[in-house]
């Protein structure tokens, strides 16, 4: 039995990947704080993938608790979501993130090290690539400065991750970097459950259509793109968590850093969003424009053929399948795990 540790596993692509990792045989073990996750998922997870997957309360920052996990486990690898995400807060909070995020990955690949666990798959993401000189995003595409301090926390760990495998060669490194994360397993039963005013696109939109917002503000419809608003790779959290599974099976003890664009290679603007949100509801969903974003870039969208080529992994759920999973976890749940 393969045993992968998954910090932050009880978070929304942490909880999805879960269950692909028990579904794909593989024994995961939960490791979280839950500073931005409910409880309620484990129950959820149990449901779904009948059998109880185990959990540690932790956090990442305080070594003797993930020594306790290393000492009464054999761990065969670590998938590390466990961090701190908002682009926002980030800007107001900036020392939170790199204690959370940067400091606690370092106490992770420390523990690693010492307790000989040489795999390491990192939940990084497209923001390392700032605004991108070109789309679609290869792996070899510029990794610029951030422009929030949670996307540097990113470049950061990968940095970090990648020279402790330079010191020691059979570590193994990959860093899996996310697009857009959006959809929700078909149950229902699990999905994105944001603290208080959701700061990204698909969950308010999901929270205007059950009536908990009353209408979605569009960031900028001045934009040079087809329609003037931004565009991004949405990609289905079920296809993004069926990436790690890939990823687990090609690189285990592989050696060296191995780095992926996880996306669909398409791009969607906001309105064609809401559009295809609108279809899923059968109806208008309410929506105006708004002035820009700080922050916001013009386009993201991955060239996903390295992962193809070398994973034999790609996103095959469809915008379609993305609003209606949404749309379908957020009309069962209006009060994500709160129910
Ligand atoms: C998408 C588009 C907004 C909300 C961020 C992080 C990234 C990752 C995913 C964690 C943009 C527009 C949004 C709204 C809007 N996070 N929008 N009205 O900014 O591409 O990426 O989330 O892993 O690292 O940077 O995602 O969903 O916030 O925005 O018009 O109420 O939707 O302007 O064009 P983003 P997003």
């Amino acid at each position: 039995m393969t045993t992968i540790l998954v910090t932050g596993g009880a978070g929304f692509i942490g909880s999805h990947t879960v269950i692909e990792l028990v579904k794909a045989g593989y024994e995961p073990i939960i490791f979280d704080n839950f500073s931005n996750a409910k409880p309620a998922v484990l129950a959820r997870i149990h449901k779904i993938c009948g059998k109880r997957v185990p959990c540690c309360f932790g956090d990442i920052r305080v070594r003797q608790q993930l020594e306790t996990v290393f000492k009464e486990n054999k761990i065969d690898g670590v998938i590390h979501f466990a961090g701190l995400k908002a682009v926002g807060e980030s800007v107001k909070k900036p020392l939170e993130y790199y204690d959370n995020n940067v400091n606690g990955s370092r106490v992770l690949l420390e523990v690693m090290r010492d307790y000989k666990c040489s795999n390491f798959i990192f939940s990084s993401s497209a923001t390392v690539y700032g605004e991108p000189d070109k789309v679609p995003l290869t792996e070899d595409s510029p990794v610029k400065r951030a422009n929030s301090p949670y996307g540097q926390t990113k470049i950061d760990i990968e940095y970090m991750a990648e020279e402790l495998q330079r010191a020691i060669p059979e570590f193994s490194v990959t860093l899996l970097r996310y697009f857009n994360p959006v959809g929700a397993h078909e149950s229902g039963l699990i999905g994105e459950d944001p603290r208080g005013i959701p700061n990204n696109l698909m969950p308010y939109l999901t929270q205007v259509a059950v009536g908990k917002l009353p209408i979605l503000n569009i960031f900028g419809n001045d934009y040079p793109t087809k329609d003037g608003t931004c565009i991004r790779d949405y990609i289905h959290v079920v296809d993004l968590a069926l990436g790690h599974v890939a990823a687990i099976k090609h690189c285990l003890n592989q050696g060296g850093v191995h780095i992926y664009n996880l996306g669909t290679g398409i791009g969607y603007s906001v309105l064609d969003m809401v559009n295809a949100f609108s279809k899923a509801i059968g109806r208008e969903l309410p929506h105006q424009f708004a002035p820009r974003r700080a922050g916001d870039v013009v386009q993201c969208y991955a060239d996903p053929s390295k992962a193809a080529r070398e994973l034999n992994w790609k996103a095959v759920r469809t915008l379609e399948d993305m609003t209606r999973d949404s749309y379908n976890w957020q009309k069962n749940n209006p009060n994500g795990y709160d129910d």
